[in-house]
């Protein structure tokens, strides 16, 4: 008997995404627009948990970051002090015979849209000669559309925190070295189809700039590589998946004297999950050069004032969730089926705890209503189900990655004992409901990978 062939992961991936409700194309109804997805009711979960664990981990935690929500659309000034009006730009080639566009330095991951078999200019297409274009969206402010009212939107969310530093500085007390993190969308015209959700033309960033007297510089580099490897590896990404690759000079980007990259193993190759960058006093001094307004640092031990140095990890949410998705993804064998897990960290998990009454009767229901209650309200995302039979609960749960199900049956009702489930172990455990919600937080923190 012929097997018939599965499809390739990220097929798989993107199905699921879709049947599940993580993520779907942007004006689908529409027939869609490039590059751009809309995230469904477990997909804005899942990012919400990655910026939650994001922010807890590099602002909370820390006594040396704040944080900041600056504007997405600033003083079209700052883009051309910035460098990003001039230099912020990918080399393209147009194809002379289908006219579709594509990244002149990406064309071995780019597809002719006629001949999807081949890469372009080996589809007897002849292609131009590689032409600069940039990649921020322009948009124009207040009534008139001239060039005078022409505005960008903003391309990383950096520069808001550099033209917020003195103001940080002086409302906080802080001094070097220290921080300032901002969450936030970024928008960039990409041209190149980006795998699924990896390279879209809006995306939220997660970006922080550390800012260090020069002399520190390289230690904190170190620092904040090994900082930002180690916390994927805490929320249960495969270190075997990951790896820090340092850029080549001529890779630089025009403000950094070292980037490293942290990369994943992505079913289409290694892919950059985020970099870290030294930007050294580039993005300080250029503003205040433009601006006329000093910023840097007045040193009152030493009596000096200095332009400080920036360390900058900078990531990308939608990114992270996607890792997060691929690397928790499993078939296993069982005996009789084939179950697809998601195996997340169960803080990044979209739903924590899913609650069923074992049959629809004898109030059992009820009780389990009033347990799902009890857990939201310590704080827990929670999923209340009496459709179908228990496997096939637990299955549909294991699929989205909910790393407990509570089931609530006859006993419960007489001994306040219900039982959980593991998703990963599939074992059970009768745990009394007066103490599940403290029990489910303590495996949430104690949590290993497989
Ligand atoms: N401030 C520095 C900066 O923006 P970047 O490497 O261009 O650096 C940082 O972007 C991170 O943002 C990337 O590592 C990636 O995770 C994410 N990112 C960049 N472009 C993206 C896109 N088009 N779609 C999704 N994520 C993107």
């Amino acid at each position: 008997m012929s097997k018939t062939k599965s499809p390739p992961l990220m097929e798989k991936i993107v199905s699921l995404c879709k049947r599940r409700g993580f993520v779907f194309q942007a004006s689908e109804i529409y027939g869609g627009i490039g590059n751009t997805y809309d995230y469904g009711p477990l997909g804005v979960e899942l990012l919400r948990r990655v910026k939650d664990a994001w922010w807890r981990d590099v602002v909370t935690a820390r006594d040396d970051v704040v944080g900041l929500d600056s504007a997405i659309i600033q003083n079209p000034a700052v883009w051309k002090t910035s460098g990003h009006v001039d230099g912020f730009s990918d080399p393209m080639v147009d194809c002379k015979t289908c006219k579709a566009r594509f990244r002149a330095d990406k064309l071995e991951d780019a597809r002719c849209p006629e001949k999807p078999s081949k890469h372009p200019g080996e589809c007897h297409g002849e292609l131009t000669e590689p032409r600069s274009f940039n990649l921020m969206f322009k948009t124009h402010v207040g009534a008139m559309e001239d060039s005078g009212s022409v505005a960008y939107l903003r391309p990383e969310t950096a520069q808001g925190i550099f033209l917020n530093f003195a103001n940080v500085l002086s409302a906080s007390r802080l001094k070097p070295p220290f921080g300032i993190a901002q969450i936030g969308k970024s928008f960039r015209n990409e041209i190149t189809p980006g795998n699924f959700v990896f390279r879209t033309r809006e995306f939220e960033q997660a970006e922080m700039e550390f800012f260090v007297p020069p002399a520190e510089n390289d230690r904190w580099y170190e620092y904040w590589k090994q900082e930002r490897f180690d916390w994927y590896v805490r929320l249960g990404i495969d270190p075997a998946k990951l790896r820090m690759r340092e850029h080549e000079a001529e890779e630089l980007a025009h403000y950094s004297t070292g980037t490293s990259d942290v990369e994943y193993e992505y079913p289409f190759g290694w892919g950059e999950l985020e970099g870290i960058a030294c930007r050294t006093d580039f993005d300080l001094k250029r503003h205040a050069e433009a601006s006329g307004v000093r910023l840097e640092y007045f040193d009152p031990q030493t009596k000096e004032h200095y332009v400080p140095y920036v360390i900058e990890p900078a990531g990308g949410i939608n990114r992270m969730a996607l890792t997060f998705l691929i690397d928790a993804y499993r078939e296993e064998e069982l005996e009789k089926e084939t179950r697809v897990v998601l195996r997340f960290h169960p803080s990044i998990a979209p739903i924590t705890a899913a609650v069923f009454p074992l049959v629809k009767k004898d109030g059992m229901p009820e009780r389990a209503h009033e347990i799902e209650r009890d857990l939201r309200l310590a704080g827990m995302s929670t999923f209340y189900d009496e459709k179908a039979a228990i496997g096939r609960r637990y299955r549909r749960q294991d699929e989205v990655g909910t790393p407990f199900c509570i089931t609530v049956d006859g006993d419960t009702l007489s001994d306040g004992v219900v039982t959980v489930r593991d998703r990963d172990s599939m074992e059970q455990e009768r745990v009394p409901a007066a103490e599940l919600s403290g029990y489910l937080l303590e495996r949430v923190r104690t949590w290993k990978r497989a």
